[in-house]
């Protein structure tokens, strides 16, 4: 104990020393027990180079984030000047708009929060002295030639996806927890079994209508699983932020992630039944069972289950799941590689995100 307490002391008569150097904290020394604690904090609050490398992980996945739902909003979301680039597609937004009459809206609002995560951490990056994050000589993708798209090239691919639906069951789970090693059923298995666009590629995507709709409806599910990945990625990285004032940012943004997946999560519970004529791909009906009735798959069930956490010994808790720290960004990245989201990309970006990512992972909360 002795030895603790002289530890600190020595800490804080660094800080002082510290203080004394530079202009204008000698008052701060003088008035601290005037002032609140954070003063002493805030000192010692700058970003740590693991924080700028969360950070800039962060600005990366928020710019390819901010890819793919511009290319949803051109095609379904509401067109306006605050999110510009398309002239929307009615056939595509009139059965999005089936699911639910807003989500023309959500997707726009969904789009245009993804602008501001990554400029406010590049712009926060840039007011520390760090180096943002540019993704743009990565802008090499054909995107949509479907009416209502822009022609311009893209960082991620919307046309071939194989998507993860398993949060479905994940966040259902009253005994599992993927930090366990737990695994979960997809809730659309013929989602994980091809590459399905999730846009209209071209015009010819727009018929016939049960091939638009499988694609709408790949889409809502889609919709859940990036954001339920970003849900996941803030918490898990927050725990080897060092300065407070990062951490802020991370438990900031981070939680709108979460707005969006639960709005997403509500919205794919309302797709109707389709069997894609042209590649088999089905959805079933969710009112019907095995959905209806049972608790695993009940489209309603859209609060997170309790479940466990850190401890089977400790009692279950309603949770964001997974959020276990190690290796959380490589994570991220590869979820997102299976998800065919970056098919078409070159081994320069694969080096560049892998790289970001390594560096994200390597960081360690300041001792
Ligand atoms: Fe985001
Ligand atoms: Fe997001």
């Amino acid at each position: 104990m002795r030895q603790r307490i002289k530890s600190y002391c020595s800490t804080r008569r660094s800080f002082l020393r510290g203080g004394l150097a530079a202009p204008g904290i000698i008052g701060a020394g003088l008035m601290a027990r005037s002032l609140p604690a954070a003063a002493d904090f805030d000192f010692d609050d700058r970003p740590t180079h693991g924080d700028i490398n969360i950070l800039r992980f962060l600005s990366a996945l928020e710019i390819l984030e901010t890819d793919l739902w511009q290319q949803y909003n051109e095609l379904g979301g509401i067109q306006d000047k605050e999110v510009p680039g398309g002239s929307g597609n009615k056939a595509y937004t009139d059965l999005l708009s089936q699911i639910d009459g807003d989500m023309p809206q959500y997707i726009h609002d969904n789009t245009e929060d993804e602008f501001t995560h990554f400029n406010f951490i590049n712009h926060y990056l840039m007011s520390k002295g760090a180096e943002p994050v540019n993704l743009d000589r990565f802008r090499t993708l054909q995107g949509s030639t479907a009416p209502g798209a822009q022609n311009i090239k893209r960082l991620t691919n919307l046309m071939e996806l194989t998507v993860d639906t398993s949060w479905w069951t994940r966040y259902r789970s009253r005994t599992k927890n993927p930090d366990f090693g737990d695994k979960f059923a997809p809730a659309i298995p013929g989602l994980l079994k091809g590459k399905f666009p999730a846009i209209p590629r071209s015009a010819a995507d727009l018929n016939p209508p049960d091939h638009l709709q499988a694609i709408v409806n790949t889409a809502a599910f889609h919709f859940g699983t990036i954001e339920q990945g970003g849900s996941s990625l803030y918490p898990a990285l927050a725990q080897r932020v060092s300065s407070v004032e990062v951490l802020r940012i991370l438990l900031s943004i981070g939680p709108t992630e979460t707005m969006h997946f639960q709005v997403w999560h509500d919205k794919a519970g309302n797709i109707g039944p389709v069997t894609d004529p042209t590649n088999g791909l089905v959805f079933p009906d969710l009112t019907m069972p095995p959905f209806d009735g049972n608790e695993d798959l009940q489209a309603n069930l859209i609060m997170p289950e309790p479940t466990i956490f850190l401890s089977r010994s400790l009692p279950v808790c309603s949770i964001i799941r997974p959020t276990a720290t190690q290796g959380a960004a490589a994570g991220a990245v590869a979820a997102l590689k299976a998800d065919g989201l970056f098919i078409g990309q070159s081994a320069a970006f694969f080096a560049e995100l892998n790289e970001l990512a390594a560096k994200a992972d390597m960081a360690q909360r300041r001792g």
